[in-house]
């Protein structure tokens, strides 16, 4: 089975699944602000939101935009099916496809701004690098790029903290509600072997980002979760 349909798979339990994880609403606001943030706010700003799943980081770059068009893009149908039975203002739409294909074209605009919230550990560590080239050639300049994503290859606890949280609570409760345990268990794993923030701000420079940061978030996401900030150049490259 692919990532994909492991997600369709899963894909009517993700939403309550996450409200189970207490600061996930909070912490995907607090990084769509900081896209937003410095962003022209008028209905001529155009978001992208890669991986945008069931719609929830779509939401939540609605409210820090809410005049902004968006496009969510999303390589799972079952996953867009839920983001579309929600309801969305005009300026909202949805395309199918990978993010490293751009959705084979589908995004043939320049955005203002780009988010991408648990997505970029599913790429193959090849293709995270062409495919921050790509954004960074897309996006207009002095565009802003918003990757928001786990990490703990660096921290021993941190580490520890996310094996105990996968172990005694996510896959568990997975199974309890009805989703794909294996989706999870692909979650706890994939994350162990996921970049170091060390190694993604490089991604992100050597893909010719500038003014490059990272912060970590709060409870019990501190030293876990990373959300890294990126401006395209002035010019493009
Ligand atoms: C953990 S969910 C995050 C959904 C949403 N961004 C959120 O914050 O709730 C990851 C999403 O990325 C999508 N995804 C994984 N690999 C992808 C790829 N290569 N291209 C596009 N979407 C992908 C999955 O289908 C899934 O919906």
């Amino acid at each position: 089975m692919t990532l994909a349909e492991s997600f369709t798979r899963s894909a009517n339990r993700y939403d309550l699944l996450t409200s189970l994880n207490p600061g996930y609403h909070r912490e995907l606001r607090e990084a769509a602000a900081d896209l937003a943030d410095g962003l022209p706010a008028d209905a001529d700003t155009l978001l992208w939101d890669l991986g945008c799943g069931s719609g929830l980081s779509t939401r939540a770059l609605l409210g820090a935009a809410p005049q902004a068009s968006i496009v969510g893009l999303d390589s799972s149908a079952g996953m867009l099916a839920q983001a579309r039975a929600k309801t969305w203002p005009a300026g909202v739409r949805f395309v199918e496809g990978t993010a490293e294909s751009l959705g084979g074209g589908a995004l043939s605009e320049e955005p203002d701004g780009i988010f991408a919230a648990y997505l970029f550990r599913n790429l193959a560590p090849v293709d995270r690098d062409t495919t921050l080239r790509t954004l960074r050639q897309r996006l207009r300049p002095r565009g802003r790029l918003v990757v928001h994503e786990y990490s703990v290859s660096e921290s021993r606890a941190a580490r520890m903290r996310w094996s105990a949280v996968c172990r005694g609570l996510v896959v568990p409760l997975a199974r309890l509600v009805g989703a794909d345990p294996a989706l999870y268990r692909y979650l706890w794993r994939s994350v162990l072997e996921n970049d170091s923030t060390v190694r993604f701000r490089r991604r992100l420079e050597e893909a010719g980002f500038t003014d490059v940061r990272v912060r970590t978030g709060r409870g019990w996401h501190h030293g876990i979760l990373h959300t890294y900030l990126a401006s395209a150049p002035e010019a493009a490259a």
